[in-house]
């Protein structure tokens, strides 16, 4: 490799002399951010919100699973800035892109935050320069879309600047992994934009999996999140078809775990949630489809998935029919609106979906969830809601309770002592004792 701008770069990433620029401090880039300033970096973190902005430089975190000692300490040695001025893009060595990357209306892939990152990288683009994209995204997405914008001014990537896709593999809330020892895949644009990324993770993360270009790493993720999301939509389906023989999909899964090889258990639930698994299929599905190529497998697991928060309500019908009692008239409780257990995010959440489905056909529903007190307008849903206080009396008050996600700051046994029916789709009461014919599973 010839040039100047590499050996420079080099130079300053294996000395820890690079600013490293963190560009959206969400769920990936705010533990990113962490990373980096672990490992000797001195880092700013961009977010246009500026309520982010202040929060943490006031050195409070906004995710409840971050060490906020260490948000702490972070913003008070200086070598930790967070701004909303991305013109300030141009003091950085390496920049790292973190943005959302939903679905539009119709499904389809709204790479507008993609775009208009690259835009703003562009307009501040200088020689030396690494850009790597994190977010989820469908292969050809960095080669397309952002090499294009940031090679328009006249720089050469590669050369002048260099530029690699690096996808994000966060599971907030997960113990045994973190930002650090989580595997991080890179593939860059050429070869020197490779290796310039692998030397910048590898300061920050224990495991580095260079792969040859951009789009096997943009596709490895793609297959990750849609092995997960065909796995669940089988058991959610498997589910459905036991209860009709009246087999417990839990143990079944349990059984067949104890194979030592050959078997990932999955678990069914109410529907899929979060920034991931709910959005990612629809964005390879959509791509195939621009190349002609049909994605049965995908689309079905994303239709078997969808109809899930449906069969809970159609279930908690006939329930309550048992009682005598309509779901139009009754009051139900919905226990967790996060989309998994022990964190605060509701993106995607079918406990949103759920109030929604029960609400229309006249329930009155209340939620509660120790992880998010209230819940406020999102891209798919316009709940303002505020969570109600657990107390025996207050479960005993409602016609049904549905767990539809199982943290772990949950009595189990005071819902399954006090509650008069409960619909749990996540097994949550399996070790409830006594009174146990009013709990369905589904
Ligand atoms: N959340 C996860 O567990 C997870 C895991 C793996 C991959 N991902 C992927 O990582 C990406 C980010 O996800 P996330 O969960 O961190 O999202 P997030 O919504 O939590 O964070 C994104 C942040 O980007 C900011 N932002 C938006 N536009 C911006 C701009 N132009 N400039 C600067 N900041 C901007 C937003 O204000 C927000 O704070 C997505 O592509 C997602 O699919 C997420």
């Amino acid at each position: 490799m010839t040039n100047e701008s590499l050996s420079e770069l080099s130079i300053k990433i294996e000395s820890n002399k690079a600013v490293v620029g963190i560009i959206g401090l969400g769920y990936v880039g705010l533990p990113l951010l962490q990373a980096f300033y672990l490992s000797g970096f001195s880092v700013i973190g961009f977010d246009t919100d500026q309520l982010k902005i202040e929060l943490l430089s006031n050195g409070q975190s906004y995710l409840s699973h971050l060490d906020q000692a260490l948000i702490n300490q972070m913003f008070q040695t200086g070598r930790c800035q967070v701004t909303g001025d991305l013109r300030r893009f141009s003091e950085c060595d390496a920049l790292i892109s973190c943005v959302p990357t939903p679905l539009g209306e119709n499904l389809q892939p709204d790479l507008s935050f993609v775009e208009k990152t690259a835009e703003d990288i562009a307009r501040n683009l200088r020689r030396n320069q690494l850009v790597v994209l994190e977010s989820s995204t469908y292969p050809g997405t960095t080669r397309e879309i952002l090499l294009p914008v940031l090679s328009a001014g006249g720089l050469r990537c590669g050369e002048d600047f260099f530029l690699a896709y690096s996808p994000e593999r966060e599971d907030p809330g997960r113990k045994n992994f973190t930002t650090q020892t989580i595997p991080k895949l890179v593939g860059g644009i050429d070869d020197a934009s490779c290796k310039l990324a692998c030397s910048l993770y590898s300061k920050a993360i224990r495991t580095i999996v260079p792969v040859s270009s951009a789009e096997v790493a943009e596709a490895a993720k793609m297959l990750e999140n849609i092995y997960r999301s065909v796995n669940i939509a089988l058991v959610n389906e498997m589910k459905i078809v036991l209860s009709k023989m009246g087999i417990d999909i839990w143990e079944v899964i349990e059984a067949a775990a104890s194979k030592p090889f050959g078997f990932e258990a999955f678990y069914p639930g109410p529907g899929l949630g979060g920034h991931c698994l709910p959005i990612d299929p629809y964005y390879m599905a959509w791509r195939a489809r621009k190349l002609g190529v049909e994605t049965k497998f995908i689309e079905l697991s994303g239709e078997v998935n969808r109809a899930m928060p449906a069969y809970v309500v159609s279930n908690t019908t006939l329930a309550l029919n048992k009682f005598a009692k309509a779901v139009n008239g009754s009051k139900i409780l919905i226990l967790g609106v996060a989309y998994k257990p022990n964190v605060e995010d509701v993106r995607e959440s079918p406990g949103f979906t759920l109030i929604e489905m029960f609400r229309e056909l006249g329930a009155q529903v209340d939620y509660n969830d120790p992880y998010v007190p209230q819940t406020r307008k999102t891209r798919r849903h316009n709940l303002l809601m505020k969570s109600i206080p657990l107390s025996a009396q207050m479960l005993a008050s409602y016609d049904c309770v549905v767990v539809a996600t199982d943290h772990s700051s949950y009595d189990w046994q005071l819902i399954s002592n006090n509650a008069k029916l409960i619909i749990d789709t996540r097994n949550a009461l399996k070790h409830a004792k006594n009174r146990r014919a009013h709990i369905i599973k589904s």
